[in-house]
Parts: C-alpha cells; sequence; structure tokens
C-alpha cells in the first residue's frame, strides 16, 4: 500500500493506526490466506469501464483508491474507529430503519460487506446482492461471507448503472457511500436505484451526517475524501424527492452520522416535492425522461 505523502491521514493519522492500533498479524493473515489474483478474477466483471471520479482519485491517502488490494486488507481495521461511538452501534441505525420485511435486497457499494451481511442476518431469507465498483472490496467481503457462513451474492459494477432489472428489489441500501461520490453520481444512483425497486420498496442510507459536516471543515481534512464538501452542501432528502422517492425522511444517527429513508410511491402518487424540487433545481431524473 503506497500512502500519499501529504495528506493528513498520512502525516498525523496513519502513525497512530499503524502503531497502536492495527492488528498488524491480523492483516498480514489476511493477505496471505487470499489468492488475490483467482479471485480478482473470478468476480472481475469485464465489461466494467472505471470513471475517472473512481480511478484517478485516491481515497483515504491510498494511492489507487480502491482498486488495490491494500485498500480491500486495511478496510476493516480502519473503519472500525471511524465511526463514533462504535461500528457497530452505528450500522444497526441502517436496520432499524426498514420498515418491511425485504426479499429481494442490494447493497450498493457494498465495500468489504459489513452492513450486507448484517442485512443477510437480519433477513436470513432474503436473497442479498453486494455490488461493488472495486472487485478487491469483493474479494475481501466473499471471503467474510464465507467465514460466517452466510449466502450473498457479489458483484462488480457501478452503483449508478447496475445492469441489473427494473423492479426487482423491495430494498436498496447504501452505507458510507455517497461522501465517497460526486453529488451527481449520488443522485444518478438514487435514480438507479429507483428504478430497481418495486413500488412500495425501500430505499435506506447510511452516511455522514450532511448538516455537520457542513460546519465542520476540520473533520473533512482528517481522511483525505476528495468528494465529501459535495456531499456535505448537499441534501439527501432533496436528492430523494427529486428522484420521485415518498415518505422520505432524515434523520441524526449519533450525532455524526445520518439515516435517510425513501419509499418507491404507486406511478400516480409521486411526491408534491419531486415536482417542487425539479421546478427549482432543474433536475430531471433519468427515470422521469421519454
Ligand atoms: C467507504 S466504502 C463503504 C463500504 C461499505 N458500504 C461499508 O459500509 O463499509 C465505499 C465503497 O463504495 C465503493 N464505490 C464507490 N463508488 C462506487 C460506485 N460508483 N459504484 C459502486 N461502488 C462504488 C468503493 O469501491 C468502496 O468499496
Amino acid at each position: 500500500m503506497t500512502l500519499q505523502q501529504d495528506s493528513l491521514f498520512e502525516r498525523f493519522l496513519a502513525p497512530i493506526f499503524e502503531k497502536f492500533l492495527i492488528d498488524k498479524q491480523a492483516l498480514k493473515y489476511l493477505y496471505e490466506s487470499i489468492d488475490w489474483q483467482a479471485a480478482t478474477e473470478r468476480l472481475n466483471n469485464p465489461t466494467v469501464v472505471y470513471p475517472d471520479y473512481y480511478a484517478k482519485r485516491n481515497f483515504h491517502g491510498i494511492e489507487g483508491g480502491y482498486l488495490t488490494i491494500g485498500a480491500a486488507v486495511t478496510y476493516d481495521a480502519i473503519t472500525q474507529y471511524v465511526l463514533p461511538p462504535n461500528e457497530t452501534m452505528v450500522r444497526q441505525g441502517l436496520l432499524q430503519t426498514i420498515r418491511s420485511q425485504p426479499r429481494r435486497i442490494l447493497d450498493l457499494g457494498c465495500g468489504t460487506g459489513s452492513s450486507t451481511l448484517l442485512l443477510k442476518r437480519r433477513f436470513p431469507q432474503a436473497e442479498v446482492i453486494g455490488l461493488d465498483l472495486s472487485p478487491y472490496m469483493l474479494v475481501a467481503a466473499e471471503q467474510k461471507a464465507q467465514q460466517s457462513g452466510l449466502h450473498v451474492i457479489w458483484r462488480h459494477g457501478l452503483a449508478e448503472a447496475t445492469g441489473l432489472p427494473a423492479h426487482a428489489f423491495d430494498l436498496v441500501t447504501t452505507s458510507l457511500l455517497f461522501h465517497e461520490t460526486p453529488a451527481a453520481i449520488a443522485q444518478a444512483i438514487l435514480q438507479e436505484s429507483f428504478r430497481l425497486l418495486t413500488v412500495g420498496g425501500e430505499f435506506v442510507l447510511l452516511d455522514g451526517n450532511q448538516a455537520v459536516l457542513r460546519h465542520t471543515e476540520w473533520l473533512n481534512n482528517i481522511f483525505e475524501e476528495p468528494y465529501i464538501r459535495e456531499y456535505a452542501a448537499g441534501n439527501v432528502s432533496d436528492w430523494l424527492k427529486a428522484a420521485g422517492f415518498a415518505a422520505v425522511q432524515t434523520q441524526d444517527h449519533w450525532l455524526l452520522h445520518q439515516l435517510s429513508r425513501g419509499a418507491k410511491p404507486l406511478a400516480n402518487e409521486e411526491s408534491e416535492s419531486a415536482e417542487a424540487i425539479r421546478a427549482t433545481d432543474g433536475l430531471t431524473p433519468q427515470w422521469a425522461m421519454g
């Protein structure tokens, strides 16, 4: 793993993580226990074209971002320390926001599958698909699922253009994805989620609290997150309404995080706010075109 020399993460946090917090033996074991080349080749979808916003930017100071074995091996070890007060409590919020008993679940930007596996545990009868743009992250996710004896389908692809059939899911989730994409891509992911959901289906998001991030520049500086300011300036509730979702709600979750939810209404029940928001900001979701 090559870290950028000039990021705040590299200068201040990486040494602390490396010296005191990370179990290097466990990372070495994870790295050595997988035939990365064979596994990534198996999970890799050769038709995927990496967009520049993803392939040409570093995330968390890691050169090459998520398209590296290093990112996949270190992700869980670092993430446990960056979701205060506690990773499990934060992720549980995603589950608590779900109101239905979904039968087909899609977790977009699933990473190493931490939330995906919680979803599978909570809804063991459901078919669960975890989709991510990094085959390396999917390899780590697959390994975790196998170790937990959980059956999840791992799919390599773009969250904003999944290629999956319309109306195929009754729950679409994302956790910690939107602060890592340009705002226009986050909105495109909501349009894609709307397309993928059945009528009455739910979209549920766990991510950084936009209202807090707007006023805490120091937090935005800590980790190298190229799009976090765009994310903080936006409003997931407004984006959900613009994409056509109804019953939209966003609530604070342990101060630093937020949970957002929307449901896909009947075609003739499009939320009034979707009309209003499109009229004011000129956004026309793809699903509403032609
Ligand atoms: C911060 S991680 C979150 C992973 C996981 N959801 C979690 O809660 O730990 C962001 C993930 O989103 C993936 N990602 C970023 N942009 C994506 C896109 N456009 N389509 C699919 N996955 C994407 C990255 O590869 C990475 O695994």
